[in-house]
This record gives structure tokens, C-alpha cells and sequence, in this order.
């Protein structure tokens, strides 16, 4: 890929702006915030449309007053990097650049782009001084240096403190900044305040910034624009009038009279609200870890005692972990704590046990889908080495598209490094940029972990399913997908032509498509899913 040219997942190649295109785009801005003005409209910049900013520009660009008039103008603001510059002309044509299942998605960004104006985005920096608000949206990684070992890593803050230095350098001291990033707790007070107050001092300004933080708990999916607008949001600010501000803007753009808005009194408790919020998220699905490897050994079915468990209202949110937990936040919040416990705040003791153990095991559960998949074959005689296998699914949760840390890319590693040649299908992702880009963007793939890994830079996601099981020797249910949890064994196993193994991640088939496959010479096996053998022996007697 060219570096002066960003291509969106589509195949559209977008060049990025050359230094005279900066002044231009300025100008087309000024007079966009100069005609919102006059209209009585606050005038927004979102830094960051990634999974998270693109959504929240929207929602906010979508805002009414109480005579139903559109009162916020929005900048989605975006780096022009080769890797996420198209974002900002896809945008501009009043299409979303994130891929969801919610019907709300696009329609809300053709109306706001296209009908509403009340949305556009840009590259140039400058447009944060036109800001009434900014709302920061940029990704804050954590780095693990280790397969299944989360102390060992650290917090990458490049982006935010960049981001937050750019912000004080543009914006006017009256300027709410709220940050929506995940942050390991401390970071608004001792990393973000200083670090503007200093360039505010460079620029000869001495008020504060008016720094406040909420996060958000979006879930992109079926109801990705409802997880952000119709949900409770936490909040707090530096001082009493950022914290203030914050509230009356969050109260203005959210549906806070359905789902109110706790204000807390100082930034870390929102800060450590999140990452408590996420860490206990994490536990109880590694919770489930060792219990679905003893259903495995002991004739247990796991999906049907979880769902007679969840019977009673107080365990409703026990969930089965699949092969493994994805997603950008689960994997890392934790870590933010831990490292921030000892890196922002201080202290040199180990207190933390379980939300590491949590973490560890969580990234780790994949490498028992593979061990599945080597004994399903074994026990049809056939050796993992060359074995062609499909995976089903590529996300790291049903109905989305978003690839990043699934269960999916470790257990690809892993059967990759046992030397089987990998097929995947998912109807939601074109790209699955962790191999795509593994080469050039490290900390977002585990290939490093892993040996074997140098093909997989050219696995393509496969969108017809019929040419995808042509001859294989495996078949992985590896996300529950709406299209993938009502397959036909008959069909499947007539495409494919023979008997196959075929090894369900996330309790997705039912005990008469087990059966059935096991009647068409299939060796079955799933995560947690133990009973397979009773019904194997069902079969033989009979
Ligand atoms: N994805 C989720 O489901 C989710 C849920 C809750 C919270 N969060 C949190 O929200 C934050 C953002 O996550 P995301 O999923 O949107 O990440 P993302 O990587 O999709 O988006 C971040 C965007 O910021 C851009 N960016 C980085 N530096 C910039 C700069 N200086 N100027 C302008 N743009 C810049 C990047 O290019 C990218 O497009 C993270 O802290 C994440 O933990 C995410």
C-alpha cells in the first residue's frame, strides 16, 4: 500500500491531503461553524471516528432542542493515516464507517451528513478551535509482551497524550474537553491536566483546562447506537464548572431522562468505574473457563446447565466465554489498573489476583479450541499437519465486524503453528486487518506469540460459504452468527463431500445437529460440551 493513499475496507482508494489542501479545508469548516452559529448551534469536534467517536458524532449531530431544530453542529475529527483517513471522505458522503447490524446506523449518518448538515468530517487539527466541546475518541492500547501474562505489558499512552497536546494547542480556555477514551484511573488528573495546563501556559492562558471524562459503554452490534444514546452514562469533571459542563452537555445529547447520568465527584472514580466495570465483565467469563473444561471431561453439557442456572434472575449474567474474549476493552482494561496502580498512582505492591488471572485465562482459551480441533481429527486417523480447516467466524462476537483480539485470530495462530492450512468465513468482516496488517501493526496482532505465521499476511475472508467448504477436512463454529446457527448438517456435509470433523466454540449446535452429524460419520466435538460422547454412544447402540 502506497503511503500517500488510504483504501477503505470497500476497495476505494482515497490519496491522502497534500500540504495545500489544509488551508482550503480550514476555510470550508470556518464558514460551516460560522453558519451553525448563526443558528444557534453548539459547535462539536469528536477526535478519533474509530468503532466508538463515529457512532457518538452521530448521536450528537443528531441532537434536537425542545422545538425539534437540530442543535449541535459536529467535526468528526480524524488523523489522515493510510489506515484510517478513508474514514473521513466515507463519512463526507453520508455513509457510516463503521459496519453494524442496527438499522439505526446508516440512515443516521445520511441524514445528518446529507439532509440535517449537521455533521461533517475533517484531517486538519484546526478544526478544534472552532470547538464548543471536544470529545475525545482516540484508542489507548495496551501492549502485552507475553502469551496469557497481562502484568508483563504496559499502557501505550502515544495517541491520547498526542491527541490531548494537539487539543491544548488549539482550543479556546472556554472549550469543554471530555474524554471518552478508556483510561487507566489517574490519567484525566496527572497525565491529561498537567500536560494541557503546560501548553495553555506556553499559549499565555492561566485558567485550567475544563478537562472532564465519561466513558462509554457502546456495544457495537444490533443496538450500537441505543448502547450509547438510550444508556446510563458516569461522569465527572476536574473542577465544578467542567464537571458542570459535562453534565449539561451529556444531558443535552443523551436520553438521560430515560436512563440517568451519575455524577461522580473527581475523574479517577469514573476512570476506575470503567475499568472495575470491565475487569468484573472479564472474571465471570473466565469464571467459566475451568468449569467447561470439567463438562468436557465429565459428560457434561455446559450450555444446558448454564441455561438452567440462569433460570434464576440472580445468575443472569453468567455467560459462556466461547473461544475466548475479544473485543478492545475486555482484554486490556484490566491491565490499565494494574499498570496504572503502580505507574500513574504509584505503589509498588501486588494487590491484584483475580483480575489478572481473569485476563490471562481469558487470552488464552483459544489454544484449547485448537487442541479440540487436533483431537477431532486424531480420532478419525487424520493428522493436523495439512489439514484444510474453515473457521466460522472472524469477529470477536456475533453480528459485527469488528475483528479486534477474537477468539478466532488465536485459534488461527494456533492451528497455523500445528501446521493446518486456514480458510475463514465471516459474512461481517472484508478485511481482517490483525493478519492483513501483521507485518506492519504489531501491537494489534499475536502473531508474535505464535511460529508458523508468515501466510497467514494473505488470508482472505471468505463470503460465499458453499465455495468455502469445497474439500475440507474441519469445520470450527467459532462465532455465533445469525447465519451460522441454523446450518443444515445434510446440506453442510453434501457441499463438502465427505465427513468431516467439526468442532463447536460457542454452543451452537443443538443436540439433533450433533447427532446428525455424527450420523453422517462426523467426529464432533465443542468447548464444554462433554455430552457429545454420551450421544455418540446413544448412536452406536442402536
Ligand atoms: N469499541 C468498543 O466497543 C468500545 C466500547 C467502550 C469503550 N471503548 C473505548 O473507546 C476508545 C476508542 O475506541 P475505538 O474502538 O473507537 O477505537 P478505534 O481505534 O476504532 O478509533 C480510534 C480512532 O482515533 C483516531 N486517532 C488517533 N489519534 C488521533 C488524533 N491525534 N487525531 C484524530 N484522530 C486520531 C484513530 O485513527 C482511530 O480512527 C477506547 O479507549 C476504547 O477502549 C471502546
Amino acid at each position: 500500500m502506497s503511503n500517500r493513499i488510504s483504501v477503505s475496507p470497500e476497495g476505494i482508494e482515497y490519496p491522502l491531503p497534500a500540504k495545500e489542501d489544509y488551508p482550503r479545508e480550514f476555510d470550508r469548516l470556518e464558514k460551516l461553524a460560522e453558519q451553525a452559529r448563526e443558528k444557534g448551534r453548539e459547535v462539536v469536534v469528536v477526535m478519533g471516528v474509530g468503532f466508538v467517536g463515529a457512532v457518538m458524532a452521530a448521536i450528537v449531530a443528531d441532537t434536537t432542542d425542545e422545538n425539534g431544530d437540530p442543535s449541535k453542529f459536529v467535526i468528526g475529527m480524524q488523523r489522515p493515516s493510510p489506515r484510517s483517513f478513508w474514514k473521513i471522505p466515507t463519512i463526507n458522503q453520508g455513509v457510516a464507517p463503521v459496519k453494524a447490524e442496527d438499522p439505526e446506523v446508516e440512515p443516521m449518518f445520511a441524514r445528518c451528513v446529507n439532509e440535517k448538515k449537521t455533521l461533517t468530517a475533517t484531517f486538519t487539527n484546526e478544526a478544534l478551535s472552532l470547538a464548543d466541546v471536544v470529545i475525545v475518541d482516540v484508542q489507548l492500547d495496551y501492549v502485552k509482551e507475553d502469551l496469557g501474562q497481562v502484568t508483563t505489558g504496559h499502557v501505550d499512552m502515544e495517541a491520547l497524550e498526542d491527541s490531548l497536546g494537539i487539543i491544548a494547542q488549539y482550543i479556546s480556555p472556554e472549550t469543554l474537553v471530555v474524554i471518552e477514551t478508556t483510561v487507566a484511573p489517574g490519567t484525566t488528573e496527572q497525565v491529561a491536566l498537567p500536560l494541557m495546563r503546560r501548553i495553555f501556559k506556553s499559549r499565555g492562558i492561566q485558567t485550567d483546562p475544563l478537562l472532564a471524562h465519561s466513558y462509554e459503554r457502546v456495544m457495537p452490534g444490533r443496538n450500537y447506537v441505543q448502547s450509547v444514546r438510550d444508556f446510563w452514562r458516569v461522569c465527572s469533571g476536574v473542577n465544578d464548572t467542567a464537571r458542570e459542563r459535562v453534565k449539561k452537555f451529556l444531558n443535552e445529547v443523551l436520553n438521560t431522562d430515560e436512563f440517568p447520568l451519575t455524577v461522580l465527584d473527581r475523574p479517577i472514580e469514573s476512570e476506575t468505574a470503567k475499568i472495575v466495570e470491565n475487569s468484573f465483565r472479564a472474571t465471570i467469563l473466565a469464571f467459566m473457563d475451568e468449569w467447561s473444561l470439567f463438562a468436557e471431561r465429565n459428560g457434561v453439557d455446559i450450555i444446558k446447565v448454564l441455561k438452567a442456572i440462569k433460570q434464576r434472575p440472580t445468575h443472569s449474567n453468567l455467560i459462556f466465554p466461547g473461544p475466548g474474549i475479544g473485543g478492545y476493552c475486555l482484554p486490556k482494561d484490566g491491565g490499565l489498573g494494574i499498570w496504572a496502580y503502580k505507574h500513574i498512582l504509584g505503589f509498588e505492591d501486588d494487590i491484584f489476583t483475580i483480575t489478572p488471572a481473569a485476563i490471562d485465562i481469558n487470552d488464552t482459551r483459544a489454544l484449547h479450541a485448537a487442541q479440540l480441533v487436533r483431537d477431532a481429527l486424531r480420532n478419525m486417523g487424520l493428522p493436523i499437519a495439512s489439514a484444510e480447516v474453515l473457521i466460522l467466524g472472524a469477529s470477536y462476537r456475533e453480528d459485527v465486524g469488528d475483528t479486534r483480539y477474537s477468539g478466532s485470530e488465536i485459534l488461527v495462530r494456533k492451528l497455523s503453528e500445528m501446521g493446518a492450512e486456514i480458510r475463514v468465513h465471516d459474512p461481517y468482516v472484508d478485511i481482517w486487518w490483525e493478519f492483513h496488517n501483521q507485518e506492519a501493526y504489531p501491537s494489534h496482532s499475536k502473531k508474535v506469540f505464535f511460529r508458523n505465521q508468515k501466510k497467514l499476511t494473505d488470508l482472505e475472508v471468505r463470503k460465499d460459504l458453499d465455495k468455502a467448504l469445497e474439500d475440507i477436512d474441519v469445520l470450527v463454529f467459532a462465532v455465533r452468527h445469525q447465519d451460522y446457527m441454523h446450518l443444515d448438517p445434510d446440506t453442510i456435509i453434501k457441499k463438502i463431500g465427505k465427513p468431516v470433523a467439526v468442532v463447536d466454540c460457542f454452543g451452537i449446535l443443538d443436540d439433533a445437529a450433533i447427532t446428525r452429524y455424527l450420523e453422517l460419520g462426523c467426529e464432533v466435538k465443542g468447548l464444554g460440551r462433554g455430552h457429545i460422547k454420551r450421544l455418540k454412544e446413544k448412536l452406536n447402540k442402536k
